[in-house]
């Protein structure tokens, strides 16, 4: 379980993604007009209304994933009630299930075409892969390891915050292309998310209790 200072740092953060996200998808741009503007000269014929309904899935998902996730890392709810951590972990498995598969309908067209679906459909598989992986420790009653790829997994709940710090710094910032700052922004976000939880784990041996 994360320490006090940890867990609180990290549900304000994801408490607060989770309400852009929602605001931003469901009120602010529900027709997703802004981001579906950069994609041009797709391989395949977007049909826009399946696109959207697939992608408000995958928000809400998303979001259950976030929330469900930092709240498994409670050790004052573990200790009240084991059976919650354990439906509730079942909740954060299936949203992940459910955001990779959708993120797989939406991979084939992705901005920036096969650049950004090849490494969507990778993480489409890695990121199930490491929640299967913390299920089977846990199953085998091996806590730490448990605890350690469920911090891995949940990690990937930050993919879409850092696609858009990401590229947001490079377009705005470094002033690149927008397909080019999204292209950067989908490698350098997959590749901070599968490095920086390790490093934490080798180097701050007092972020769990
Ligand atoms: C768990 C936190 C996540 C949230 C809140 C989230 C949210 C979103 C949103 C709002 C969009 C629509 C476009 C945008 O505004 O970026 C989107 C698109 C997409 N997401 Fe996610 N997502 C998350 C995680 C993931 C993960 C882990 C994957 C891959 C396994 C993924 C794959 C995709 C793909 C392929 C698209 C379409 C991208 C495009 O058309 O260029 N997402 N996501």
């Amino acid at each position: 379980m994360l320490n006090k200072k940890a867990l609180y740092l990290l549900s304000v953060v994801s408490l607060a993604f989770i309400i852009y996200v929602v605001y931003y998808n469901f009120v602010y741009d529900p027709q997703a007009a802004g981001f579906l503007s950069h994609k041009t000269n797709l391989k395949r014929p977007l049909q826009i209304p399946v696109w959207l309904n697939v992608m408000y899935f995958h928000v809400i998902f998303a979001c259950l994933a976030m929330g469900s996730g930092i709240i498994n890392f409670s050790s004052s709810l573990f200790e009240r009630s084991r059976k919650f951590h354990r439906i509730n972990g079942y909740v954060y498995f299936v949203s992940v299930f459910l955001v990779s598969l959708t993120s797989g309908y939406m991979a084939p067209y992705a901005t920036g075409g096969k650049l950004t679906s090849i490494p969507f459909n990778l993480l489409n598989m890695i990121w199930p892969g490491m929640t299967v992986i913390a299920l089977y420790h846990i199953k085998k009653r091996d806590i730490i390891r448990h605890r350690n790829w469920m911090f891995r997994s949940y990690a990937f709940c930050f993919t879409n915050l850092f696609i858009h710090l990401i590229s947001l710094l490079c377009h705005h910032a470094f002033g690149l292309a927008y397909k080019t700052s999204y292209i950067l922004g989908v490698y350098g976000s997959i590749t901070l998310l599968l490095i920086l939880p390790s490093l934490v784990l080798a180097r701050k041996k007092r972020l769990f209790i």
